[in-house]
């Protein structure tokens, strides 16, 4: 891939060591773009800046789950740059459980990472995006934000995601600030690998396009939703999730 859309853009992807973060943050750089990537796993966001042919990429090591480093980071990098063009906020944890076994610990863990790390880090961007007039916010949500079995406190989560997401963008929208959120299905990453095994596969058996997605799926629906030419969408939840989103499927 070697678009131009991109060139001069500064781009910001949480949790780009792997999976889904990794993919978006390279097809990003692929396409011009100066991008900056935050993960907690250090030896994996070093893989990725080693494995980058395009010297467009950086890693830092950050939790997005402190709000105070979560600002540094952004600060530090839009005061450098000058500008900040997008938002990728990609970090997300499971602790599945049925309700009755959820601590309360991976309760406030998962909502930490996934719906605070989200509203951190939109809040800090948001300052630079206004000030300049123009901004592209990208969240994670979930097939699971509708409800899914044994993960009550990540339905939590990504449905939280998709209400910030839309209360956000009627505020981003007078300031050039789009607002829009991913819900992928079932795409082959290492937090797919992690899933308990027989809920993963019944899962993956409901999949009318008979197959789990690639990163690569979801980097081109992000590399579009966070383009110049998306500029009249936002407060949309995009379901990339080959029709499992849909409902029922006969097989
Ligand atoms: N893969 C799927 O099938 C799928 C489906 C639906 C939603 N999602 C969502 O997409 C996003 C990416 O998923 P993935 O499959 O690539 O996950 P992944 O587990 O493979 O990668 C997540 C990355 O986030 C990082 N991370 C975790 N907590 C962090 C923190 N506090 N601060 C900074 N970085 C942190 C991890 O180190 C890891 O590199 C997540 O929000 C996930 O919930 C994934």
């Amino acid at each position: 891939m070697n678009f131009s859309r991109y060139t001069d853009q500064v781009v910001l992807v949480t949790g780009g060591a792997q999976g889904l973060g990794r993919a978006m943050a390279e097809r990003f750089a692929s396409e011009g773009a100066l991008v900056h990537v935050a993960d907690l796993n250090e030896s994996a966001a070093a893989d990725v800046v080693a494995a980058d042919a395009t010297g467009r990429l950086s890693c830092s090591t950050l939790d997005i789950a402190d709000p105070v480093a979560a600002r540094g980071w952004i600060d530090g990098i839009a005061d450098r740059h000058g500008r900040l063009d997008v938002m990728v906020n990609c970090a997300g944890i499971i602790r599945d459980n049925r309700i009755e076994n959820i601590s309360v610990d991976d309760w406030h863990a998962v909502i930490a990472v996934s719906l605070s790390g989200t509203f951190y880090c939109t809040q800090a961007a948001f300052a630079h995006m206004k000030e300049r007039g123009y901004g592209r916010v990208l969240s994670f949500s979930s097939m699971s934000w509708r409800g899914n079995f044994g993960q009550a406190n990540y339905v939590a989560a990504k449905a939280g995601v998709v209400g910030f997401t839309r209360g956000f963008a009627l505020e981003g929208a007078r300031h050039g600030v789009t607002a829009n959120a991913i819900a992928p299905g079932l795409i082959d990453t290492p937090m797919l690998a992690s899933m308990n095994g027989p809920a993963r596969d019944k899962l993956i058996g409901k999949v009318p396009m008979r197959s789990v997605g690639e990163p690569a799926d979801i980097a081109a629906a992000a590399t579009f939703l966070c383009s110049r030419e998306a500029g009249y969408i936002t407060g949309v939840v995009l379901d990339v999730d080959g029709g499992i989103g849909i409902g029922s499927s006969i097989r």
